[in-house]
């Protein structure tokens, strides 16, 4: 049988059927076999007419080849499938492989959008980019949070080049949102290849001292909080640039200790700065990346919740062995 990934419990206080008013049509996935594709495929093949889920490597059985990157193809795709709304998730988004490989990074995270947002403008669709909380330099201070209306100035390659996506989705597809994440949180033991996955690998290898960053600066937000949210701002037709974001902030110090707490895992966290990781981690990273979703908060559709409580819930739902194991330890 198929397996699909699941979709999590409602978070937050309000129903998905408050929003699911509007049909959505016909809805293509790129980069559906990551992280977050993992969260927003279940939500939207469930209150759509039709997903065509793809990603550049057939990871699942749902999942249909596309590298982005193959302009033929795109073009192939969107004739045949004729989408009304397209969800752009395909990045390159590992922040040291940018570095090494910028031409890869700006073919995938700019060019490759900027031929998807002339093809959705043209057929007339929707255009959902995701988009980054790096694409700021984080000197904005850490007593204030970077709302929409702050000015990008990325200091990493994989900030520009998401920046250059952002800015041809902006110019070349009418109706588009751009949505900045942060911290992805979600993905499970297969997909999760971020912050969470390593310290809870490190518990699970039976770590007893894990390091972690308290000068890097972040919200941390959760792959089906976020998919049920941008469900909902779909509903408003209120297009433009949003932040989606958990509730919160907190260091990588921060996550690590709650992950540590959640899993009733007696290891100790270590609070170290960057140079600690600068042989491993070598990319530059904002110290700031702390985000607040003030659009939403306007358009009265922040449905995110608090970045413990989310992380609570994904760890409980994905890794409820580790969570009993480390309690016994
Ligand atoms: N992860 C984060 O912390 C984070 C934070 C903020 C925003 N975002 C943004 O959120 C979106 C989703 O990212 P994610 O967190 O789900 O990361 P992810 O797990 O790395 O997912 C990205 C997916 O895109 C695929 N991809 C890469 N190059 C492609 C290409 N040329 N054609 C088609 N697919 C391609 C990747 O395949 P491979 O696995 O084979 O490379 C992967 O399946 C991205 O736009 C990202 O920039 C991510």
């Amino acid at each position: 049988m198929t397996s699909h990934p699941r979709e999590a419990a409602t978070p937050g206080g309000r129903h998905p059927s408050e929003f699911s008013a509007k049909p959505l049509g016909r809805v293509l996935i790129t980069g559906a076999g990551g992280m977050l594709g993992n969260a927003v495929y279940p939500y939207f093949v469930r209150r759509s007419q039709k997903v065509l889920a793809t990603d550049r490597v057939v990871s699942e059985p749902w999942i249909e080849k596309l590298d982005i990157r193959d302009t033929a193809k795109l073009h192939s795709v969107f004739s045949g499938f004729q989408p009304d709304l397209v969800l752009n998730l395909a990045a390159e988004t590992d922040l040291e492989y940018c570095e090494e490989n910028p031409d890869i990074a700006a073919a995938v995270n700019g060019d490759a959008t900027k031929e998807i947002a002339s093809l959705a403008d043209s057929f007339g669709c929707t255009l959902v980019y995701i988009s980054t909380a790096g694409v700021f330099d984080g000197k904005k201070g850490l007593d204030a949070l970077y709302t929409e209306r702050d000015e990008p100035n990325p200091i990493m390659v994989y900030g520009r080049t998401k920046y250059d996506g952002e800015n041809h989705v902006r110019g070349l597809c009418e109706r588009h949102y751009v949505v900045r994440a942060g911290w992805m949180v979600g993905g499970g033991s297969r997909k999760d290849h971020k912050f969470v996955s390593r310290i809870l690998q490190q518990l699970a290898d039976g770590w007893k001292v894990v390091h972690a960053v308290n000068d890097r600066f972040g919200t941390p937000t959760y792959t089906h909080d976020f998919a049920m949210n941008l469900f909902a701002l779909l509903d408003q037709k209120a297009y433009g640039t949003y932040h989606m974001v958990c509730e919160g902030t907190g260091s990588r110090y921060d996550v690590a200790k709650e992950i540590v707490r959640i899993c009733g895992s007696g290891a100790e966290v270590k609070p170290v700065d960057s140079d600690f990781f600068r042989e491993e981690f070598p990319a530059p990273r904002p110290r700031s990346e702390m985000l607040c979703n003030e659009r939403l908060g306007e358009l009265d559709l922040n449905l995110m919740r608090p970045w413990r409580d989310a992380l609570r819930d994904y760890i409980e739902r994905e890794y409820a062995d580790l969570c009993a194991g480390a309690a016994g330890a």
